[in-house]
C-alpha cells in the first residue's frame, strides 16, 4: 500500500535558534531561497502524499500563512507581469494536495505531536518527517526511496545513518544486525542513550513510516527521555507487533535543528544552486582568505 499522508510535527519551541526564533518558527528558517519546511512537504509530496498533516501550536501561523493562498500578494506580482514570482508562490502547494493543521496544546514530546495526527491520518500507513533534519539528494528523495520499500514489503520504514559512538545520546539508536541492501530488520530501538549503553551507532533520521497500529501505542506510552513521551518508545513497543525495518537512504542529511548543520546546508544548497554555484564557491573561497581560516 503506498502511502498518501505525511506528518510535519512543527510545534517545537525552537529554543537553539533564538532570538531569530522568537517571531520566525525555526521550520521557516531559510536554505537559500525557500524554508526548510518546504524542502520535506517537496519530499512528501514525491513519495506520493497527497494529505500533509501540520502539527502546530497557537504561535506557529506563519506555516499555516505560508501554506495559504496570499491573494493580495498574487494580484501584485500578476499586475506587473512578474510571472515568475507568481508561479513560485502557487507551487508551494499544488493543486491535488491539501494541507490539515492540528494544535498540539502542550509540548509534551514528539510522540505525542504524532498521536495529535490520529484523527486526520485514520488507518492507513503514514509517513513523519522532521523538517530539521534535511535530507539532500540528486536522484529520488529519501521518503520515495523508503516508500517503495514500504510498499514492496508491507514493513514500517526509519530512516538511519551511522554516528559516531560519541553520538548516540542525541539520537534515536536501533539495533539492526542483518542488513540486505539498504534494509536491515529492527530488533531494538532505544532512544538518547549514553555511548557505553548504545545497542549499536545506527542513528533514527527524521523519516519514519509507520503502521497505524502506532497510535493506540503511543496512547499508552508513558513519559521517557528528557521527560517527553517519545515516539522512539511507542516504535520499541510496537516491533514484536509488526515488521520494522531501518533504511540507509542515499543522500545527504543536514542537521538543520543545529547552527553549524544549518550553515553546511546553506553552503551545500547553494554550491549546488543552478545560478549561485560558481558566485556562491567564490564568495566562499574569498571569505576564508580574507579571513585567514586555514584548514586544520
Ligand atoms: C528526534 C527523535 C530521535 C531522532 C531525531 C532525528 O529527536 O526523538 O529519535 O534520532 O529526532 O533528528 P530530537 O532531535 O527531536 O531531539
Amino acid at each position: 500500500m503506498r502511502i498518501r499522508t505525511a506528518v510535519f510535527p512543527v510545534a517545537g519551541l525552537g529554543t537553539r535558534f533564538l532570538p531569530a526564533t522568537k517571531t520566525v518558527p525555526k521550520e521557516m528558517l531559510p536554505i537559500v531561497d525557500r524554508p526548510l519546511i518546504q524542502y520535506a512537504v517537496d519530499e512528501a509530496i514525491e513519495a506520493g502524499c497527497d494529505t500533509l498533516v501540520f502539527v502546530t501550536n497557537r504561535y506557529k501561523h506563519a506555516v499555516a500563512d505560508y501554506f495559504d493562498k496570499a491573494y493580495e500578494l498574487e494580484q501584485k506580482l500578476e499586475k506587473s507581469g512578474k510571472h515568475e514570482q507568481l508561479e513560485l508562490i502557487r507551487n508551494v502547494l499544488p493543486a491535488h494536495v491539501r494541507a490539515v493543521f492540528v494544535t498540539q496544546a502542550e509540548a509534551l514530546g514528539l510522540g505525542h505531536a504524532v498521536l495529535c495526527a490520529k484523527p486526520v491520518v485514520g488507518d492507513a500507513p503514514f509517513a513523519v518527517l522532521l523538517p530539521d533534519d534535511l535530507i539532500w539528494s540528486r536522484g529520488q528523495g529519501a521518503l520515495a526511496q523508503m516508500a517503495n520499500h514500504a510498499e514492496a514489503t508491507g514493513s514500517s520504514v526509519i530512516a538511519v545513518q551511522d554516528v559516531a559512538r560519541a553520538q548516540t545520546g542525541s539520537y534515536g539508536i536501533v539495533d539492526a544486525p542483518t542488513f540486505s541492501g539498504r534494509a536491515g530488520r529492527i530488533e531494538a530501538i532505544v532512544e538518547k542513550p549514553k555511548p557505553a549503553d548504545a545497542p549499536s551507532t545506527l542513528a533514527v533520521v527524521g523519516r519514519y513510516i509507520l503502521d497505524p497500529r502506532i497510535f493506540g501505542l503511543l496512547e499508552t506510552t508513558q513519559t521517557g527521555a528528557g521527560g517527553e513521551i517519545q515516539l522512539t518508545d511507542a516504535i520499541a513497543r510496537l516491533l514484536p507487533e509488526a515488521a520494522v525495518d531501518a533504511f540507509r537512504f542515499h543522500g545527504t542529511r543536514f542537521d538543520c535543528g543545529t547552527h553549524l548543520g544549518l550553515i553546511e546546508a546553506t553552503v551545500r544548497y547553494a554550491l549546488d544552486h543552478e545560478i549561485l554555484s560558481a558566485p556562491a564557491a567564490q564568495m566562499m573561497q574569498s571569505a576564508l582568505d580574507e579571513m585567514g581560516v586555514t584548514e586544520t
